[in-house]
């Protein structure tokens, strides 16, 4: 099978299409020829070696963890997975393996996807949206209905904030975006009621107080720590020595710091479908690349310039 690969840490220039071996499907896993992938920073951070201590590498490592595709093959102690099953995951193991023709992934991560959803936009949903999801819900303590709160997302024209905005508005929340000038009338479209401008003049003036803040730009809490009510909470996807000091308060504080450290679930995934099913969630693609072209789609997302998810087409 072809699979895209790097065999040392670097840039984009590392990444390789070769031809491997396909997976062997073990107990519990499932084989998936892969459709589409989608990129997320992880995958070019990781590739870079900026988490080589919390996720040590076995090279050559095959790019990539989020699937879209059909199951071609089902390990023994599966159950309600069949073979010619349109799904998506995103992989589970640190490894990855997402930009190959074939997948091996664990069917507790799998989930079908919704009749009718474009494979692309499939691929897009499990990472980000998965992110987006246990930010809101399980660190951030939004309820999922009924939400009579008040969310600002903080990169609300991002991968994970794009799908945040949607989930928060789902769930009830009056939601306040935060991007650029160029994305307010789309993270409006999306459901938020108000997009601010990062760039402008004291940009959350007459917005304040927040229930609960999402960050999908900043490790620093400090900046909006001050903008929660009380009571309030705020998330940090991108959590780092700040965002843990400032947690370990969270027992003699009343406003609560977490970090975001998504896991792959196939019951959260689910959720998110069940949301695409009924309108209220729907993935922005920014651009699409075929598969030999993975290391323009990580240079695309380098810039920090995505708008919603980069897909990549694995087949054809
Ligand atoms: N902890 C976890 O488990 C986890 C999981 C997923 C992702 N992450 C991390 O979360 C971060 C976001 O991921 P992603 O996939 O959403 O990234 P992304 O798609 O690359 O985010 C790009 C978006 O960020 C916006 N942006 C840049 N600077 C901004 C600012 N100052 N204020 C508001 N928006 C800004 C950009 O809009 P403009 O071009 O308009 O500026 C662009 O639309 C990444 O660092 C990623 O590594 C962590």
């Amino acid at each position: 099978m072809r699979a895209m690969t790097y065999a040392s840490y670097g840039g984009p220039e590392k990444l390789e299409l070769v031809e491997r071996e396909a997976p062997v499907v073990e107990d519990g896993r499932v084989l998936v020829r892969v459709a589409a992938s989608s990129v997320n920073p992880i995958d070019w951070k990781r590739a870079a070696g900026g988490l080589r201590l919390i996720m040590p590498a076995c090279f050559p490592i095959v790019a990539g963890y989020d699937v879209a595709g059909e199951v071609v093959e089902v390990g023994a102690n599966v159950e309600g997975l069949a073979v010619g099953d349109l799904v998506h995951a995103r992989i589970g193991e640190h490894a990855g393996g997402a930009c190959a023709e074939l997948a091996s992934v664990g069917a507790d991560v799998v989930a079908k996807v919704p009749s009718g959803m474009d494979l692309g936009e499939a691929a897009g949903l499990p990472l980000a949206g998965l992110t987006a999801l246990q930010g809101l819900r399980d660190q951030a303590k939004l309820p999922l209905e009924n939400a009579r709160e008040r969310v600002l997302v903080v990169g609300a024209s991002g991968g994970v904030g794009h799908l945040a905005v949607q989930i928060a508005r789902a769930a009830g929340a009056t939601v306040v975006g935060v991007c650029s000038a160029r994305n307010e009338d789309l993270v409006r479209s999306l459901g938020a009621h108000e997009a601010v401008d990062y760039a402008a003049p004291d940009p959350y003036r007459g917005q304040a107080p927040f229930d609960v803040v999402l960050d999908c730009v900043a490790g620093d809490p400090a900046p909006f720590v001050k903008l929660l009510g009380p009571g309030g909470r705020y998330a940090s996807c991108l959590p780092g020595p700040a965002v843990f000091a400032r947690s370990a308060l969270n027992p003699i504080l009343d406003k609560k710091v977490r970090p975001v450290l998504l896991k792959s679930r196939a019951t959260d995934l689910q959720i998110l479908d069940r949301l695409v099913e009924r309108g209220a969630l729907r993935v922005v693609v920014d651009s699409r690349f075929p598969l030999a072209e993975l290391g323009e789609a990580w240079a695309r997302s380098m810039t920090g310039r995505a708008v919603g998810k980069i897909v990549v087409d694995v087949a054809g």
